[in-house]
C-alpha cells in the first residue's frame, strides 16, 4: 500500500508562499510513491479554542474532519508561515483543537510517533526560521518525531515561477531531501 502523508500550510491567503511550497514537497512526494493529500485550512475553520465553547458544543465540526484526516496518514508535511517570531495564530489553532480528546481517543493519539517534515517560505531574509524552531517544538510536545532537516525558503516573493515550481536549485534539492526521509519514515509507520 503506498504511504500516505498529510500536508498543509499555516496560511489562508490566496496566493500563500507556503501553501505553494507544500504545493511543491506534495507533487515530489507523489513522484515518489506516496499518496499526498494536500489541503488548505481555510476549508477547516474553527474558532479561537474556547474551553467554555468545547465544553457545551464539543469539538467543532471541521476540528473533527481534520482529526480524521491526520488519522488517516502516516506522516504530515507542514509548511509554515512566520508571524511576528512564531507559528500563525491559524496553524497553532488548528493544532489546539485537534489536540483535543474526542471519539475516545485522546487528542494527541493522532500525533504520537507521526513524522512530521517542517518547511517554510517567507518574503524575509530568514525564510521562517523561527517559526519553524517554535512549531519543532509544539509538535514534538504533541509527540511527534519531527525530521531534523527543514526547508526554510527566504525571499518567497521571487522563490517560485509562473508554474508554482521553486526557482533556487537549492531550495529545490532539499526540498526533494526532505520528501525522501518523509516518504520513507511513512513507508516504515506501523500506523494504519
Ligand atoms: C501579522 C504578521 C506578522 C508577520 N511577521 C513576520 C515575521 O516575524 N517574520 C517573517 O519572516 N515574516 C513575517 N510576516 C510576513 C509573512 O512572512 C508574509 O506575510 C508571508 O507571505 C505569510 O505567508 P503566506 O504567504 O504563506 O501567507 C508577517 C506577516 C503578518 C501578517
Amino acid at each position: 500500500m503506498k504511504p500516505r502523508i498529510l500536508a498543509f500550510a499555516g496560511s489562508s491567503r490566496t496566493g500563500s508562499f507556503n501553501r505553494q511550497l507544500a504545493a511543491v514537497a506534495a507533487e515530489h512526494g507523489r513522484t515518489m510513491g506516496a499518496d499526498v493529500t494536500l489541503v488548505d485550512l481555510r476549508d477547516f475553520p474553527m474558532p479561537i479554542y474556547d474551553g467554555d465553547d468545547e465544553a457545551t458544543n464539543g469539538l467543532p465540526e471541521a476540528a473533527i474532519r481534520f482529526r480524521a484526516l491526520l488519522g488517516e496518514h502516516q506522516a504530515f508535511l507542514v509548511a509554515s508561515p512566520e508571524h511576528n517570531g512564531s507559528v500563525t495564530a491559524l496553524l497553532k489553532n488548528v493544532l489546539d483543537w485537534a489536540s483535543r480528546p474526542a471519539d475516545g481517543l485522546d487528542g494527541l493519539t493522532l500525533f504520537r510517533g507521526k513524522t512530521v517534515g517542517l518547511v517554510a517560505a517567507s518574503p524575509g531574509p530568514f525564510g521562517g526560521v523561527r517559526s519553524v524552531a517554535h512549531l519543532r517544538g509544539i509538535l514534538s510536545k504533541m509527540g511527534a518525531h519531527v525530521l531534523a532537516d527543514e526547508v526554510l525558503v527566504a525571499g518567497a516573493q521571487h522563490a517560485f515561477d509562473e508554474s508554482g515550481r521553486l526557482t533556487n536549485a537549492l531550495s529545490e534539492k532539499l526540498t526533494v531531501q526532505l520528501m525522501t526521509q518523509l516518504v520513507a519514515s511513512a513507508r516504515r509507520s506501523d500506523a494504519p
